[in-house]
């Protein structure tokens, strides 16, 4: 099958890439607004961007007309914070919950049952329950598209790292450990499945 991007629905646009680029890790990201509500979302449009400085990026859809931003994103803006957790088995479900399309100013904390711990650096809280979590300060913003199916690119600096010890087995984050999942297609998430290594190859 040949597809030009310019000939199809947004729709199919997003069914398309969200197909191919699997498996996508899941930000389970923490804000505040500048009045002190909490908010709780996740994001699998989410990597790692740079390690000096230690910089994540997720990427908040502007996926409908008159949703111009999603919470997360004002919060940001107005704060400049953020706390992102790691997503997990155990917490797959409630991470689930906080999904929903609840109008500003409602507590994803108290909706999925996860529990606001205090941060050491950022006023945004950290979830108890996930086993890693980056405390960020917003390294720059920058507007993919304003259109529906646009995002903006959040860039944030870690300035805080919790790890919980268990996860280290000889001085690395044990994968089989920290049981991550991820977000494939639609309702599709997955757990990490078979680990294999491969060296790399010797050049020169
Ligand atoms: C596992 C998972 C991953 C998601 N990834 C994204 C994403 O990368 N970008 C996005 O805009 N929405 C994503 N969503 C939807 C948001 O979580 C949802 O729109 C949420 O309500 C936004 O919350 P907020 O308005 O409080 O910021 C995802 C949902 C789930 C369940």
């Amino acid at each position: 099958m040949e597809v030009s991007p310019f000939q199809i629905e947004n729709m199919e646009r997003y069914k398309l890439l969200i197909g191919s680029v699997v498996p996508r890790p899941i930000a389970l990201v923490s804000t505040l607004s500048s009045e002190g509500e909490p908010n709780l979302a996740p994001f699998s449009f989410f990597t790692v961007a740079a390690y000096n400085p230690m910089i994540l990026v997720f990427f908040p859809l502007r996926y409908k007309k008159g949703l111009e931003f999603k919470d997360t994103v004002l919060n940001i803006r107005e704060t400049a914070e953020f706390v992102i957790n790691i997503v997990t088995e155990d917490i797959a479900e409630a991470v689930n919950t906080c999904s929903g399309l609840y109008e500003k100013g409602a507590n994803e904390f108290v909706i999925s049952g996860l529990t606001a711990e205090k941060s050491r650096i950022v006023k945004p809280f950290r979830v108890r329950e996930s086993p890693i979590q980056f405390e960020c300060r917003l390294h720059k913003m920058i507007t993919i598209s304003e259109e529906p199916g646009g995002s903006d690119a959040i860039f944030g600096e870690v300035i805080h790292m919790h790890i919980k010890d268990e996860l280290i087995t000889e001085h690395k984050i044990d994968v089989k450990k920290l049981k991550p999942v991820a977000k494939l297609a639609g309702p599709e998430w997955s757990t990490i499945g078979e680990v294999f290594n491969l060296d790399r190859p010797k050049v020169g």
